[in-house]
């Protein structure tokens, strides 16, 4: 089965993927500025080019204004404009409080199915990324083979072949799992949805990372309970620390659950040291408050080492670890887990009541794709794109915004954050943005206390085009318009 649906694994012609290569080596400064590149004869023999596709991909470069060209010496890399500062780590109220995002949520999402919308809005890379055909052909085979696929009930909690495959990951991870524990959902969100109904009731406290996805914050509010925002570090992720005080504090005794995303959580991409991991159950546990752990970002590192769930410490079950395919391979099939650890048969019970099962035709399909040796070929290729586009966006953040303008530098995923000056505020600035027909998430959604005016995401795995750069430059005018 092939990994990829197109040759190269890129729909863009192949000096444009030469010069996104080079640009990354800028980017991560392993080419630093006034470093000469590889000529156009080197280049075309090293890559196996023809002369003509290195010198477009140089010149590409070129004209996005990340090399020049020197008379009769080559291309140069040019000092950066200007490095752009970090967001500084956030600092949330230190109450917890009932949440309100559902309103400018349902905006969003509306917006970012408008026709003709340069979405940055939703965390979703292009569909051509993962290998929608292969996908689609073993969807349809099973269709096809298992006649009782639409003629029966599917297993509750899951196809045992998948569940199995799903198990087997974890296990290569150094991560006991048993087959029976797997319980398969319609996508992350069901599994969050999950876990929390699990082990906390209305009223409950929940603590989360400041800023958090939106959607647990939905979650937390359709179920009557409230978020407590906890200092989140833009590269290190939750504070545990910080998390240590609130337990001990004067709502400590209300907080049942603490939700985190520790690999690449959204929107700000920061990923927890190991040591924070390892504290972070040691903390739950001796708190005796849930660990639900969202992995969903997990295997998209840029470096290729897959940070270790949480889960990998947990010896009292008291991890629950939820993730899916979504990010990683097929957005559109909704298929995820959720790994609850002692809670398992109460979340066997809440999986039946809540949906009775996960349709199987893309389980089928799922678990065929897993059998081969496709995924890790296929994860390589995407990781590589995640991280090309990430230090694309960026670079244009740097070029484009304003003055005073922070940029998180994510080391997996694909979603950035931006914080603005102060005093930007991006609800009005997401209306203006919207009238030129470009969307991106404003802050305010990703916290429970209406935080983040300033800040924004942008998704970055939309592909690089022209008009995408032209986007970004617009949106940077929009802001320094005020
Ligand atoms: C951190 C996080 N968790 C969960 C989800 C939802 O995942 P799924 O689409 O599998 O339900 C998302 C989607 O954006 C996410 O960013």
């Amino acid at each position: 089965m092939p990994a990829d649906d197109s040759p190269t694994g890129l729909s863009q012609p192949l000096y444009l993927c030469v010069a996104d290569e080079l640009g990354q080596l800028i980017a991560q400064g392993q080419l630093a500025a006034g470093e000469r590149l590889p000529s156009v004869r080197e280049l075309s023999q090293r890559r196996g080019l023809s002369p003509t596709t290195a010198l477009a991909a140089l010149r590409a470069l070129e004209q996005r204004g990340w090399v020049e060209a020197r008379p009769q010496s080559g291309y140069y890399v040019r000092p950066k404009l200007r490095r752009l500062a970090e967001p500084a780590t956030s600092r949330p109220p230190s109450a917890a409080r009932p949440v309100t995002v559902g309103s400018i949520a349902a905006r969003l999402l509306a917006a970012s199915n408008e026709p003709g919308i340069i979405g940055f809005g939703a965390a979703i890379p292009e569909a051509d990324w993962y290998p929608v055909a292969t996908l689609q052909r073993l969807a349809s085979q099973a269709a096809r083979r298992h006649r009782l696929l639409i003629g029966e009930y599917s297993p509750f909690f899951g196809l045992p072949a998948l569940r199995h495959q799903i198990a087997r990951r974890y296990a290569e991870l150094g991560i006991a799992v048993d087959d029976d524990e797997v319980v398969i959902t319609n996508g992350c969100m069901e599994a969050i949805n999950l876990a929390l109904r699990t082990v906390a009731a209305p009223g409950a406290v929940i603590a989360v990372e400041s800023p958090t996805y939106y959607g647990l914050l939905q979650l937390i509010e359709a179920q009557g309970m409230q978020a407590l925002e906890i200092p989140t570090h833009a590269r290190d992720g939750l504070s545990v620390e910080a998390l240590a005080t609130a337990l001990t504090g004067p709502q400590g005794a209300q907080i049942r659950a603490c939700v985190v995303t520790p690999a690449f959580c959204n929107p700000i991409g920061a990923l927890m040291p190991e040591a924070a991991r390892e504290a972070l159950v040691a903390l739950c546990r001796q708190h005796r408050i849930a660990l639900i752990e969202d992995d969903v970002y997990g295997e998209l590192d840029f470096a290729g080492q897959r940070p270790l769930p949480a889960r990998y410490w947990d010896r009292s079950g008291n991890v629950l670890l939820c993730g899916s395919f979504s990010k990683s391979l097929a957005p559109g099939a909704r298929i995820g887990w959720l790994l609850a650890g002692r809670h398992r048969d109460a979340v066997r019970m809440r999986k039946f009541t809540t949906s009775a099962g996960t349709a199987l035709v893309y389980q089928h399909a799922l678990s065929a794709y897993l059998e081969t040796q496709a995924y890790p070929r296929h994860l390589v290729r995407l990781r590589r794109l995640c991280a090309t586009n990430v230090a694309r966006y960026i670079e244009a953040i740097e070029r484009y915004f304003p003055a005073g303008t922070r940029v998180t530098r994510p080391s997996g995923g694909f979603v950035v954050w931006v914080e603005l000056p102060r005093g930007t505020d991006t609800l009005a600035l997401y209306e203006r943005a919207l009238f030129r027909r470009i969307n991106f998430a404003p802050g305010p959604l990703f916290s429970a206390s209406g935080r983040y005016r300033n800040c924004l995401r942008l998704n970055a795995g939309r592909q690089w085009t022209p008009d995408v750069d032209g986007a970004l430059q617009a949106l940077g005018r929009l802001v320094e318009a005020g």
